[in-house]
């Protein structure tokens, strides 16, 4: 069994940097030197870093002998074919991709991906082996509308529909508000306890589901003043983390307060 494997069974919390569209070969390399020296002695929490498609031969370069695992930030909903520009489950296991981000708003928004097409993804993913992270949100109208729980239901309910809700077992699922991704206003620990309650209700019915728990995330404006707040609230399992995902001493923190968290 190789490093990641062994961490991946007994990780209490998750860290995931999604790098989104930034980064370049020589700030990378020294970015993922630094999550290297600074985070592979961690013992509670699995490092998770997802990068562009490009540098997936980097980064599995530089982290394949230690405990941080990689991923990608999507992958298309078929196996192979005439969809170009799309990359496919079996190209990011070449890349020894253990997890993808699907769903993410930023993707849903621009591209237009309806619930449907991510819950193919991620039924894809899972297929292939590679662990999805599925991210679900409200915006803010619909925060104040007050219909936050109907709109995540039915995106956790089209995959649930289609594939049953067993397939959640050992997947993840980051909560994302909308607005509070980017814009430096994080939720707060209640409203983040609110709403991993109802997705861990809702995901966790079977006795099947329970031994193979799902892991919820938060993301959304996650730095090194409110990470150790929000991964203590119950159902909190870490975070997925964006910006700050960028400066190797903020995400060093963020990670230390996943570690903390555990006690
Ligand atoms: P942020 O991004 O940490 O920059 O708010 C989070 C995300 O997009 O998942």
């Amino acid at each position: 069994m190789n490093n990641v494997a062994r961490m991946k069974k007994t990780a209490k919390k998750f860290v995931i940097a999604n790098w989104k569209m930034h980064g370049n070969l020589e700030q990378n390399q020294s970015l993922l030197t630094h999550y290297v020296n600074q985070l592979n002695s961690l013992k509670q929490t699995q490092v998770v870093v997802c990068v562009p498609y490009p540098y997936l031969s980097q980064v599995q370069s530089v982290l394949e002998h230690t405990d941080l695992a990689w991923g990608a930030q999507n992958l298309a909903k078929n196996l192979n074919g005439p969809f170009t520009g799309e990359v496919s489950a079996e190209m990011l296991k070449d890349f020894g991709c253990e997890y993808v981000i699907l769903g993410h708003s930023e993707r849903a928004t621009a591209y237009c991906e309806s619930d449907e097409n991510i819950a193919q993804k991620f039924m894809m993913a899972k297929q292939h082996g590679i662990t999805p992270i599925l991210c679900v949100g409200e915006t803010l109208i619909e925060r104040e509308a007050g219909v936050m729980e109907l709109k995540v239901g039915k995106q956790l309910d089209t995959i649930i529909d289609l594939y049953g809700v067993d397939v959640f077992n050992d997947a993840i699922v980051s909560y994302e508000p909308i607005w509070a991704i980017g814009t430096g206003l994080a939720a707060s620990p209640l409203q983040a306890q609110a709403m991993h309650q109802f997705i861990f209700d809702k995901l966790t019915q079977s006795k099947e589901a329970q031994k193979n728990r799902v892991k919820i995330l938060y993301g959304g404006s996650v730095n090194p003043q409110n990470a150790l707040q929000l991964f203590k609230v119950e159902n909190i399992d870490g975070g997925l983390v964006g910006k700050c995902s960028l400066s190797a001493p903020a995400f060093e923190d963020i990670c230390q307060a996943a570690e903390l968290s555990v006690g």
